[in-house]
């Protein structure tokens, strides 16, 4: 007889720190999507931890059910999927407290993101900022996730996060599973336009670097049309030329087409009608997104009843890890 073979399971989760932008988009959200088929998800809109940098309490509620809408807006289904709010669901913070007091202060103090943040935010170098990797375990440990999807930007947290199950299950048995990292085929990494060496980000000074997914067709022609490229004038994926590998890589991400197929098209062309086809391309790839996102957002009560039907379940599968964990340690239920 065949053997039905369970799903592996995922989970993700991402800051709601304002609009995505289109490295966010390339590099991860636009994948979560497809994976819905594969694999068991779950998508987590990580509001405790963006709360380790002071938030504007009117503009943090705001930015929460906007990327939470974002995320169905990119297909995230959540019929397929549980899609939720990490503070909705208490479990979370329970397990992080648990698991902080299984993490060792040496290897909070190497996590090189916790050195930038602080560097950045020497103001503001709070206990949360350091003890961010054991609430990151505990969202991923929770769910028993085998595979999560990350940036390298977290590849260290998720390395501590197994660090951390393995040392868990050593002292008291098999409680968690440890998780892989999961880099889908199409991970893209996506780079300023204004300057092709540095990660695409919003925080760029520059309001030409960053392409935000909710952009209008015409801003995003516009930015692309002033991408820095190079003094050459030949549409092709090499070494050194960062400018034009980045606006192809986008191009292929939003096309489908390969790289080979890119230089056959614009062979003979200029710069200058690359890049407006790239903009298009992308314009008209983000339409149904900006669309989508503008019906959600006038939708309220729909959302709502998605993200408390994504805590419920959430809460329901979380807390089967999270009483194992308090029986293991010795509390009483
Ligand atoms: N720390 C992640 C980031 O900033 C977001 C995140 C929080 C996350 N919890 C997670 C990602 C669990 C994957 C799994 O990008």
């Amino acid at each position: 007889m065949e053997q039905q073979q369970k799903k592996k399971s995922i989970l993700s989760g991402i800051q709601p720190t304002g609009v995505f932008t289109l490295g966010n988009y390339i590099g991860a959200v636009k994948n979560w999507a497809p994976m819905q088929d594969e694999f068991d998800c779950a998508y987590m809109i990580a509001d405790l931890h963006a709360i380790t940098v002071r938030q504007d309490p009117k503009v943090f509620k705001q930015q929460i059910l906007s990327c939470y809408a974002l995320l169905l807006s990119c297909g995230i289904d959540p019929e397929k999927s549980i899609v939720f709010i990490q503070s909705q669901n208490k479990n979370h913070a329970q397990l992080s407290w648990v698991l902080s007091c299984y993490t060792q202060f040496g290897e909070l103090s190497r996590m090189t993101q916790f050195k930038d943040k602080s560097a950045k935010h020497a103001d503001n170098v709070n206990a949360g900022l350091f003890t961010y990797p054991s609430l990151m375990a505990a969202d991923i440990l929770l769910y028993q996730a085998d595979l999560v999807p990350v940036g390298a930007d977290q590849t260290q947290h998720l390395e501590l996060t197994r660090n951390i199950a393995n040392r868990f299950n050593g002292i008291y048995g098999n409680v968690f599973k440890i998780p892989e990292g999961y880099v889908p085929k199409a991970g893209a990494k996506i780079m300023s336009l204004a300057d092709p060496t540095k990660k695409m980000s919003k925080s760029d000074e520059n309001p030409n670097a960053c392409i935000l997914i909710l952009d209008e067709k015409d801003q995003i022609i516009k930015k692309f049309k002033r991408a820095v490229t190079d003094s050459e004038m030949e549409v092709c994926y090499r070494e050194g030329k960062d400018g034009i590998n980045n606006l192809m890589t986008i191009y292929g991400a939003v096309t489908g087409k390969s790289m080979d197929e890119i230089t056959a098209e614009f062979a003979g062309k200029g710069y200058g009608d690359f890049k407006v086809a790239v903009g298009e391309a992308v314009a008209d790839h983000l339409r149904p997104v900006r669309e989508e996102y503008a019906r959600l957002m006038a939708d309220k009560a729909y959302l709502e009843s998605c993200y408390r039907k994504g805590a419920e379940l959430s809460e329901r599968i979380s807390r089967r890890t999270l009483e194992k964990v308090m029986k293991k340690v010795g509390f009483i239920l």
